[in-house]
């Protein structure tokens, strides 16, 4: 069996974390590949929610959960995550190269912000950005550095003297997250070589989503790692030829989390009630998403970018309570039409969506089949992204989800 790839299409919050759950059965193992604890993946059986801001959503099954180098881990949210479930200690290994978030970074996080003022990006303030940029600066401690004895504190503290009013005392916190680090730190490059060499697969797992990549999405109002499918072999260390499948993941409308263009978002009271049907509060901060039609413009782009052959669609349900609903076909700039979305991102600003009406979905969605206006939306999906809706989703339940 091959590896897979599990990326968002959208601005995240698409339903990755449920397609991962539904979808580990058949790997050895899952591993996050990117970002940090400003992600937030829910995952629903039978009633009970989990949301994952760290730990692979492959949680609840009995998965190897492997961390991979490039992702940016706060020990605290980690230790939280561990303690839900007693087999996941066991289960779980970070990379000794991971680069690690502490107060500091979140602290910093919320200075920057402050800083931008009327421009903020709405971060999570989960200290993501900092932690990367700190990294790239090569003052953040990696994970098998807190691990270490020999690890000094003092130079991240005096750096952040220069920005932050009060730097708090970090030995507590060295401390603690040296102890919970200890048991869990391993090679993950390795491990995952491994398991390929003897033909086992693995499953990739995104966060964020496509257009908020650092390099490739809706500059500045992104997160600040690579989001793509194309960040797998960097972030975990294994080869290019390793990436697998890559299924990409799509809610049927849009929604976005912060500040930033969004060509189809939709008026409040339209918004409100997509909001309310589909719990659109996000699964990290509780902020309201701003919501949208579907965007074939964006979401084209995306397929192409991550190479995504085969796609998840979610929420069919949601659509389903309204009476009708809109797809954005071409985007319009200045008057003049495209569909090429990489044209048009130095001037977001401007783009005017054009959309296909009258859309709506009749009958019943279940796990046996899918009514006709659904499969015509599908069709229409598929013909014009060039990929295979294999999984469609039509509650948040992992039972609520149809195969085809
Ligand atoms: P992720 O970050 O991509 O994993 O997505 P989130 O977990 O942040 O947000 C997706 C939300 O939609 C969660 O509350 C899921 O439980 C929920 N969800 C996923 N698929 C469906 C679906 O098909 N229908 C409904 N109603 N909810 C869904
Ligand atoms: P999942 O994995 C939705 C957004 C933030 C903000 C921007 C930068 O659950 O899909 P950051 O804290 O990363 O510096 O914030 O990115 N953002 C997300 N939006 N889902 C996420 O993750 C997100 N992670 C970051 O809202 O606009
Ligand atoms: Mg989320």
């Amino acid at each position: 069996m091959d590896n897979l790839c599990i990326v968002g299409l959208q601005w995240g919050d698409e339903g990755k974390g449920k397609v991962v759950d539904y979808l580990a059965d058949g790997f050895e193992s899952v591993v996050r590949f990117n970002g940090g604890s400003n992600a937030g993946h829910t995952v629903v059986v039978n009633g009970s929610r989990h949301v994952f801001h760290i730990l692979p959503s492959a949680a609840l099954k009995s998965k190897k959960l492997l961390i991979a180098a490039g992702v940016a881990v706060d020990p605290e949210v980690l230790s939280e995550e561990l303690s839900l479930v007693k087999s996941l200690r066991t289960r779980t290994v970070v990379d000794f190269r991971a680069t690690t978030v502490s107060p500091l970074e979140k602290m910093m996080d919320a200075t920057l912000e402050d800083f931008r003022g009327s421009s903020a990006l709405g971060t999570t303030r989960r200290g993501v950005g900092p932690a990367y940029a700190l990294r790239a600066l090569r003052l953040s401690p990696r994970v098998g550095d807190l691990v270490s004895d020999s690890y000094d504190m003092t130079t991240i503290r005096d750096f952040y003297k220069n920005f932050l009013p009060e730097v708090p005392d970090m030995e507590g916190w060295r401390k603690k997250s040296k102890m919970l680090l200890e048991e869990l730190t391993g090679n993950v490059s390795d491990l995952v070589n491994e398991i390929n060499d003897r033909n086992g697969a693995v499953m990739f797992e995104g966060s964020q989503g496509t257009l908020l990549d650092l390099l490739h999405g809706t500059y500045p109002f992104v997160t600040s790692s690579g989001t793509l499918s194309n960040y797998v072999p960097e972030s975990v260390g294994v080869p290019p030829s390793r990436v697998g499948d890559v299924m990409g993941v799509a809610k049927c409308y849009t929604t976005r989390v912060g500040s930033g263009p969004f060509p189809t978002e939709m008026d409040e009271a339209g918004a409100q009630r997509i909001r309310i049907e589909g719990k659109e509060y996000g699964s990290t901060t509780g902020r309201p998403r701003r919501i949208g039609w579907l965007d074939l413009v964006s979401l084209k782009y995306a397929v192409r970018m991550n190479g995504a052959r085969k796609l998840s669609l979610t929420k069919l349900d949601v659509l389903a309570r309204l009476k009708e609903f809109k797809v954005c076909e071409a985007y319009s700039v200045d008057g003049e039409e495209t569909e090429d979305f990489s044209r048009c991102l130095m001037e977001m600003d401007r783009v005017k969506p054009v959309y296909s009406d009258g859309w709506s979905i009749k009958g019943r969605l279940g796990a046996n089949g899918i009514p006709g206006s659904v499969q015509e939306l599908i069709d229409h999906i598929e013909e014009k992204l060039r990929v295979e809706v294999k999984l469609v989703s039509y509650g948040e339940d992992r039972s609520m989800t149809f195969e085809r």
